[in-house]
């Protein structure tokens, strides 16, 4: 789905300080795309993902999606799961009491998460004793049952070790390459912007400075001349 950005501005003020938190923004994110929004800390990513998912109101400014009501999902930094819920009772949660078709879901598609996140011995254990890796998986498959036309994304991996941010950027890779949703991922961290992104926005300062397509092929390697070359462009941008 198409979402288009018109002057998106944001300004918080206090008594004391105004913060333009984002300074009017124009841009397209286009159907089925995966985008990256890299940045330094307090340069404006979270304010922008609350914004589209409407957890904040524009300062001035609007949000045109192409249809109306988009399903939009937000998988945070930290996995928020019921730790009274079993993994597939968590991932269930919230479309259980809406008309759906539970047989489907319970026969199809919650099996079809649980193995593809790698979850499928886990199905009954609960959050206590999961990993925070494994916890974060299931915050994915939680969000991706809704099946959201968008998916965004705030430094879902950033509390994660190297080798379980990596195995999880793999499996949404593999999600994506599947399913094709809109997806637009917050993080800090260039490693993981280079591996993911289609296109990478750089933020500064409340501002979007840089606008970088990624023509390169999925499973990027980080020591060809071209990831080599992006990552400079980028470290270069967000100075
Ligand atoms: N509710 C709020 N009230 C006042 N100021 C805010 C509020 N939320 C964010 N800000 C300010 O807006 C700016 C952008 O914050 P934001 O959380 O969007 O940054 P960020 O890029 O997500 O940072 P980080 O990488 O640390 O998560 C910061 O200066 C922050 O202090
Ligand atoms: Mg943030």
């Amino acid at each position: 789905m198409t979402i288009q950005l018109n002057a998106l501005n944001k300004v918080y003020s206090t008594p004391s300080t105004t913060v333009t938190a984002l300074a009017p923004t124009t841009l397209t994110f286009t159907e089925h795309s995966f985008n990256i929004i890299v940045g330094k800390s307090g340069c404006g990513k979270t304010t922008l993902l609350r914004l589209l998912a409407g957890l904040e109101l524009p300062s001035s400014g609007n949000i045109a999606f192409e249809n109306p009501n988009p399903k939009i999902g937000f998988v945070f930094q930290e996995p928020r799961l019921m730790p009274w819920l079993t993994v597939t009772e968590n991932i269930a949660f919230g479309i259980k009491n809406k008309t759906t078709d539970t047989g489907e879901l319970a026969n199809t598609r919650i099996p079809f998460l649980l193995a593809t996140l790698g979850l499928e011995n886990f199905a009954q254990i609960y959050p206590s004793q999961l990993s925070g890796g494994m916890a974060q998986r299931v915050a994915l498959g939680r969000t991706l049952l809704q099946n959201p036309d968008i998916i965004l994304m705030d430094e879902p991996f950033s509390a994660l070790d190297y080798f379980t941010r990596h195995g999880l950027q793999q499996t949404l890779l593999e999600l994506f390459q599947k399913e094709r949703k809109s997806i637009i991922f917050v993080t800090h961290d260039v490693e993981e912007a280079i591996l993911l992104g289609e296109r990478i926005l750089i933020m500064q300062k409340g501002s979007v400075t840089s606008d970088i397509s990624v023509p390169i092929p999925y499973q990027r390697d980080l020591s060809s001349p071209l990831v080599i070359n992006l990552r400079k462009q980028i470290l270069i941008g967000i100075e």
